[in-house]
């Protein structure tokens, strides 16, 4: 097998939000398949950065009150936290707002001038002004100008199905301040992609670059007539590298994003002493790409045509996956199925997600589901109840004595599970995780036969036996390391704690291939758990409260709208000593039921910590549901003179806003309250 020089990236995770469990999808995917050449042999490289540039960031940091650069600085270390937690390794993770980024950017955009693709046009777009920017397309939410259905995108409509621009819709409001935005033209420039189409059409459909079913799609619908030029610029006031021969211009942001793949190898070179164009410039370096679905054009047309344009390698593999799903509907912050990679760690082993993922990822572009219950049962009866149980079974009765000096007669299980090596290493070549996983864990049902049979519990306890027992143990240790090292990509964690156990570490595919003999085994320590449904539940719950942390279209900043006061002016002022008469606590709801015979009520049993409950009847049974406020914190007026009503006592009272009816508002504590707390 002759050593193959490999560059790999993951798609630029946007600056301007947190990982969740999607995205993991993507790295975790990219990942394995790193980890794995590395294991082959092979020379391989991940590299990675922050995508930076854009109106969301710049609109982000305005509403924080931060300059770009000090969101960028926070949201990347929150970044590289999230992926190390989940083992995931970059040789580089750069910034699409470095140097290196701005340095390359120029040379290609030299390039494509040089090339005379670039044309200069006047485009009318909308623009906020009271956030100072234009706004793309999804920028901007209004009427359908078809079908009138209110609250659709600037250009389509999700209920008609219809194609706009923005400046179509009626009433549009700007996404980010609600104001209404005004048209202002300015000039563009574009690179004319048309010009590469045979180039294009040529490249995507041959070896094997793109997945068949992405090649259709591109055929279908965009090779199948002349490709659109391509607005490449944005005028001021944009956060980005500002165009050097178009002053007042900027690149937009996914001009510069992929030349954020180059920016980061050029970092690694330069840490390592490497010379970049062996990377991008040479027939001897393949490249792979990993990304969604989402993001297949940027990578399939303009991508390669800008390297094309600027004699770079072109990809070798882009790599596409589909949209996670959970519980087959989309994550959704409010069912707390948006679980954010922090939260998940606070709640889970990684490892869980790592396998499980691998366990449903195959070649295609189909969309994944996270099941919970299957989630659950994965991880026990596979990882735990097959892999783990096999050296936990085995390795305490070879503490002492550590492995045979001879390699037993098995019956030909080690070398049955080594000549599958090569169907294991193709399936993870082809991302097809999910047969690699399949194959590994039927091994490892055969290996728990054989020590179910031969029981070196039952052995043990006959001193006679002892070398059997001793031969029993070596097979079930040598077929569980055997099943580590498959699964190596994979559960990296793992294959530490068998190279800890085994004194042998596990840096090579080939361990696979030959067993382990005379070897000490050291003390057995645990290796993973059992999940519990609990701590899945924990997690859900925990994401549910999770803020938003301002994803691009929802970042929206406070602008209130409506003027209560006017109708409600404030009361009298009130002395401090006065406040402090009401008695205001956190409580928890633990049981909220109907009154059926009033039109208002609903009847709680709130805990104030301990013991301590009270009954209340509160009047927002037209804005709540029961079953949604059990387990909820609010805050209660904990010492109001108790009031006998028709249905019983009340002995406290709910704070809530809101003219009443269905406009009524729960006031939530942030997390860390705790029941019995008092509000001051
Ligand atoms: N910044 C761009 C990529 C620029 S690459 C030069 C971007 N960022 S992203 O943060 O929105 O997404 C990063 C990657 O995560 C993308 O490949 C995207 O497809 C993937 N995913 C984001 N949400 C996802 C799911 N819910 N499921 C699976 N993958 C998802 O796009
Ligand atoms: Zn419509």
């Amino acid at each position: 097998m002759s050593q193959r020089q490999i560059l790999v990236t993951s798609a630029l995770p946007y600056a301007n939000g947190h990982i969740h469990i999607g995205h993991l999808v993507e790295y975790l995917q990219t990942d394995i398949w790193v980890r794995f050449q590395k294991l082959r042999g092979h020379r391989c490289i991940y590299v990675c950065a922050d995508d930076t540039h854009g109106t969301a960031i710049m609109i982000g940091a305005g509403q924080q009150g931060i300059d770009e650069e000090t969101l960028i600085a926070r949201m990347q270390k929150d970044h590289v936290d999230d992926f190390s937690g989940f083992g995931i390794e970059f040789d580089n993770y750069g910034s699409t707002n470095s140097p290196e980024n701005r340095a390359l950017c120029e040379e290609i955009w030299a390039a494509i001038r040089k090339a005379g693709l670039v044309v200069e046009k006047e485009v009318t777009q909308l623009f906020d002004a009271e956030a100072g920017t234009f706004l793309a397309d999804r920028q901007v939410k209004g009427t359908c100008p078809k079908c009138g259905a209110t609250d659709q995108y600037g250009d389509n409509c999700d209920k008609c199905g219809a194609t706009y621009g923005p400046a179509d819709l009626i009433d549009p409001r700007s996404a980010f301040t609600g104001t209404t935005p005004e048209v202002r033209t300015a000039s563009h420039l574009f690179i004319e992609i048309e010009r590469l189409h045979e180039f294009l059409a040529e490249w995507t459909c041959s070896d094997d670059h793109l997945q068949s079913e992405v090649a259709n799609y591109l055929a279908g619908h965009f090779l199948h007539e002349p490709l659109r030029d391509w607005d490449v610029s944005r005028p001021a006031p944009y956060f980005g590298f500002e165009i050097p021969d178009s002053p007042g211009n900027y690149w937009y942001v996914w001009f510069d994003a992929p030349i954020g793949y180059m920016a980061s190898t050029r970092q690694w070179c330069d840490r390592h002493g490497e010379q970049f164009d062996d990377w991008w410039r040479s027939d001897q370096t393949e490249i792979h790409h990993f990304l969604g679905k989402d993001i297949t054009y940027f990578h399939t047309l303009f991508w390669p045509a800008m390297l094309k344009t600027a004699g770079f390698s072109l990809p070798t593999k882009v790599h596409i996956h589909g949209f996670l799903t959970v519980g087959g509907e989309k994550m959704s912050k409010s069912k707390g199925t948006f679980v954010r990679a922090a939260t998940y760690l606070e709640h889970l082993d990684p490892s869980y997600l790592r396998y499980y993922y691998a366990s449903k990822l195959n070649p295609r572009v189909d969309d994944i589901d996270l099941n919970l219950d299957e989630f659950i049962t994965k991880i026990n009866s596979d990882l735990v109840g097959k892999v783990v149980n096999l050296a936990s079974r085995t390795a305490k009765f070879v503490e002492k004595t550590g492995l045979a000096i001879k390699y037993p007669d098995d019956g030909g299980l080690f070398q049955q599970a080594a000549d599958e090596g090569q169907a294991i290493a193709d399936a993870y070549e082809q991302c097809d995780y999910n047969r690699a996983m399949r194959r590994i864990m039927a091994i490892a049902d055969r290996a728990n036969q054989f020590v179910e049979h031969a029981q070196p519990w039952v052995l043990r306890k006959d001193p006679d036996k002892a070398q059997e027992l001793q031969g029993i143990c070596t097979i079930g240790l040598n077929l569980f390391r055997q099943i580590a090292v498959y699964l190596a990509p994979v559960l990296p964690r793992l294959a530490e704690q068998t190279s800890e156990l085994l004194g042998k570490p596990i840096v090579d595919w080939d361990e696979s291939q030959t067993p382990l003999v005379g070897t000490p085994v050291g003390k057995f320590k645990h290796m993973m758990t059992r999940v519990e449904k609990k701590q899945v539940d924990a997690m859900i719950e925990a994401s549910m409260k999770t803020e938003d942390n301002g994803a691009a279209e929802s970042a929206v900043p406070y602008s209130d709208s409506g003027q209560p006061l006017a109708d409600d002016p404030l009361a009298e002022i009130c002395s401090f000593d006065d406040f402090l008469k009401v008695d205001l606590r956190i409580a928890r709801i633990v049981e909220a039921k109907d009154v059926p015979k009033a039109d208002k009520l609903l009847q709680l049993t709130l805990s104030l910590g301990g013991d301590r409950r009270l009954n209340v009847f509160a009047g927002i049974k037209a804005g709540y549901q029961p079953e949604e406020l059990v387990g909820r914190l609010v805050l209660c007026v904990a010492n109001l003179a108790p009031r006998k009503m028709k249905f019983g006592l009340s002995e406290g009272m709910i704070v809530a806003s809101g003219p009443g009816g269905k406009e009524i508002f729960l006031l939530s504590p942030d997390d860390g309250a705790q029941p019995g707390q008092r509000a001051h």
